[in-house]
């Protein structure tokens, strides 16, 4: 005959008979509900374990792969073994087409638009803006004002080679700092300041502009050209335009002539295939403004 457990007095609870200077412990135990789930995960997860990859076997550098042989990284690897079969043959032809007659092939131009939007949206968007939009220092493409060309190959150059960048082929040059190295006085630099200002058809202090226009033609025209309209073979802006990479309020304008910019455009040749170049040369040459 077992003995009855003692009960509690004061809970009403049986005891276990363990007891620590008069503390007794209450037997208390875990609720149906809870059991029943706890076993019922047991039992799911050792089905799971049979059925799907689980414990690693890191000595045999492998895992148990369940009997389902279910695998992420081969499910991964197909679709995207699926999605080159698709893509592959426009890929190689928009390689191989001269990019003018892309646009002579519909389903080829939609190829590369879509493919050129989100090559653009991957790689270029971070400084360009999306959809091209520019910011301060980084040209818009969206409009038809280029300092290095807008025409399909101009584009296709620009972006294989870049700009002051570390291709052997980048495009290269380089205003100087006329203010920082002492090329030009503090005064000199005020002077050309409002030039510029005057050049782009803003009222402008008059006597400045006349005291500025040999400093302009001696310093500034080689690259900026006579007449301000700038020299895409330099990349140098038109400052007669409303249009500015850096800003034409006057205190940006004297920041760039006394420490000049230099803005980098990277080199994307060898870093993007060629097919996906030219989708984005398509791109861009179709943003607004490609001439
Ligand atoms: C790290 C910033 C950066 C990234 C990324 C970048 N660019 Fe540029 N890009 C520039 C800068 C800066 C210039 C202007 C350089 C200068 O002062 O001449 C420029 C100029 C250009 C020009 C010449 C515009 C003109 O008016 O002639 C084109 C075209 C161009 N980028 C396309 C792209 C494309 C396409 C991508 C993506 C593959 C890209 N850029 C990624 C910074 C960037
Ligand atoms: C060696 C060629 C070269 C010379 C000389 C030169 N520039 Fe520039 N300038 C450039 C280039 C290239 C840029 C484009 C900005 C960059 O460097 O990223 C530029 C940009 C500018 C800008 C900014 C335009 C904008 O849209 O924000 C101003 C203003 C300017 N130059 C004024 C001058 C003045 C004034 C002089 C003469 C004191 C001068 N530059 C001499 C090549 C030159």
């Amino acid at each position: 005959m077992t003995e009855r457990p003692e009960v509690d007095q004061h809970s009403g609870t049986e005891t276990t008979g363990h007891e620590w200077d008069g503390i007794k412990e209450l037997n208390t135990p875990l609720p149906r509900w809870w059991l029943i789930i706890w076993a019922g995960s047991i039992i799911i997860s050792i089905i799971y374990m049979v059925l799907m990859p689980s414990w690693p076997l890191p000595w045999a550098n492998t895992y148990l792969k369940g009997l389902r042989h279910y695998s992420e990284r081969a499910h991964f690897e197909q679709d995207m073994a699926k999605l080159a079969a698709s893509r592959g043959p426009n890929e190689a032809k928009l390689a191989q087409t001269p990019l003018d007659q892309v646009e002579k092939d519909p389903d080829l131009l939609n190829f590369a638009m879509a493919a050129g939007k989100s090559a653009f949206g991957d790689n270029c968007a971070t400084c360009h803006g999306s959809g091209g939009v520019g910011a301060k220092g980084f040209p818009a493409l969206v409009d038809d004002d280029w300092l290095w060309g807008g025409t399909l190959e101009d584009i296709k150059y620009t972006i294989t080679n870049g700009i002051r960048s570390t291709g052997d082929n980048t495009r290269f040059s380089q205003m100087p700092a006329f203010g920082r190295d002492g090329m030009l006085t503090p005064q000199q630099i005020n002077d050309l300041v409002e030039y510029v200002v005057h050049l782009s058809g803003r009222e402008a202090d008059a006597a400045a502009v006349a005291r500025a226009k040999p400093l302009f033609e001696d310093n500034c025209a080689v690259c900026h050209g006579e007449d301000g309209k700038g020299t895409r073979a330099l990349g140098a802006p038109n400052l007669t335009d409303a249009i500015w990479l850096y800003g034409g309020d006057r205190d940006t304008i004297r920041e760039t002539i006394t420490n000049a910019r230099q803005g980098v455009m990277p080199t994307w040749g060898g870093k993007l295939p060629p097919w996906q170049i030219d989708a984005l040369t398509i791109y861009v040459h179709s943003l607004g403004g490609g001439e």
